[in-house]
C-alpha cells in the first residue's frame, strides 16, 4: 500500500493515490466535501492502519482496477443480500443496520477519513463482521458494483449544498442516480433522509427520472422515521437546530 500523502495518516491508509487520480481513463469527478477534519487520535490512526484494509470490498480505486472489473460480492459476503450506504458520516446507522441484519452484507462509502475512523471504532466495539468499507467516493465504488447487485441503499442527510448554483453538486443528480439505479435490483428500496425542504424538492424531481417510484405512504408518510431507524449524528444536530427530518422511500422499478 502506498503512502496517502496526507499528513498525520498512517502510511498504509488506502485512499485514492495521486496516480489513481491521474489515471488516463479515470473520469473527471469533482469532490467538494471535506476529506479530513481534526487531527486524528492515536487510537483512530491505529484503527485506520490495522482495520481498514481487511474491510476492503475489493479493488475499487483506478490504480488497482483500471479495467473496472466488477467486484465479486458473493465471495465478499457469501451470497448474502448486499446493501449500500452512501456517505455514512460517523457510521452509527451503518453499524446499527449491520448489527440488526446479520443475514445481509453492507458496504459503506465515505471519503471523510475522520468519519471512517469513527466508524472503525464503532465496528470494534460492536463486533459486527458483515461490513465492507470504501474510504472514498461512492461514484468510484458504483463503477465496480455489478448490475442489479444491491438490494437496498441508504442516502442519509446528504450534503445539502443550499446555494442554487451548487445544487448540481447534490447526490440527487443524474450523475449519481443513474449508476445507483444500475446497481440496484428491481424492487430494491432506496431510502433518503434530509432536513432541507429544497433537497426534498430535488429528490422528488430527480429520483423518479432515474427509474424509481416514491412510496409516499410507506406505510406511514414522510414525517415518520422508519421502524428500524437510529438517528444519525447529522439528524441529531438538525433536530437541535429546529429543522424537520423528512424520510423518503423509493422503490427501484
Ligand atoms: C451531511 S453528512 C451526513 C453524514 C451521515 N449520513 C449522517 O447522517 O450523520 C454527508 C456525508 O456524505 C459524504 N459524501 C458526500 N459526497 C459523497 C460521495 N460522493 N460518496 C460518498 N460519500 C459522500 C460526506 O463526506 C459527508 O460525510
Amino acid at each position: 500500500m502506498r503512502a496517502s500523502g496526507i499528513s498525520g495518516l498512517p502510511r498504509r491508509f488506502p485512499i485514492a493515490t495521486p496516480r489513481a487520480m491521474t489515471h488516463p481513463e479515470r473520469p473527471h469527478r469533482n469532490f467538494y466535501g471535506r476529506i479530513r477534519g481534526k487531527t486524528l487520535k492515536k487510537s483512530q490512526k491505529a484503527y485506520l492502519s490495522e482495520d481498514l484494509a481487511p474491510l476492503s470490498p475489493g479493488a475499487v480505486d483506478w490504480d488497482e482496477n483500471p479495467e473496472r472489473e466488477p467486484l465479486d460480492l458473493d465471495a465478499l459476503f457469501g451470497g448474502k443480500p448486499v446493501w449500500l450506504e452512501v456517505g455514512f458520516g460517523g457510521g452509527e446507522h451503518l453499524v446499527h443496520q449491520a448489527a440488526s441484519n446479520p443475514e445481509t452484507g453492507i458496504i459503506g462509502a465515505e471519503p471523510y477519513i475522520n468519519g471512517v475512523a469513527m466508524l472503525l471504532g464503532k465496528i470494534r466495539r460492536a463486533g459486527v463482521e458483515n461490513l465492507a468499507i470504501h474510504p472514498g467516493d461512492a461514484r468510484d465504488l458504483m463503477d465496480v458494483l455489478p448490475d442489479n447487485s444491491i438490494a437496498r441503499a441508504f442516502l442519509l442527510y446528504p450534503d445539502p449544498w443550499p446555494k442554487t448554483r451548487h445544487h448540481r453538486r447534490r447526490f440527487v443528480t443524474q450523475e449519481h442516480l443513474e449508476p445507483l439505479a444500475r446497481v440496484l435490483q428491481p424492487g430494491a428500496i432506496f431510502r433518503v433522509a434530509t432536513d432541507i425542504a429544497d433537497y426534498v424538492r430535488q429528490t422528488l424531481e430527480e429520483v423518479p427520472k432515474a427509474g424509481f417510484e416514491w412510496l409516499a405512504e410507506r406505510p406511514q408518510d414522510w414525517r415518520v422515521a422508519w421502524d428500524d431507524w437510529i438517528p444519525t449524528r447529522y439528524e441529531q444536530k438538525a433536530l437541535r437546530e429546529g429543522r424537520v427530518p423528512h424520510y423518503l422511500t423509493f422503490r427501484k422499478i
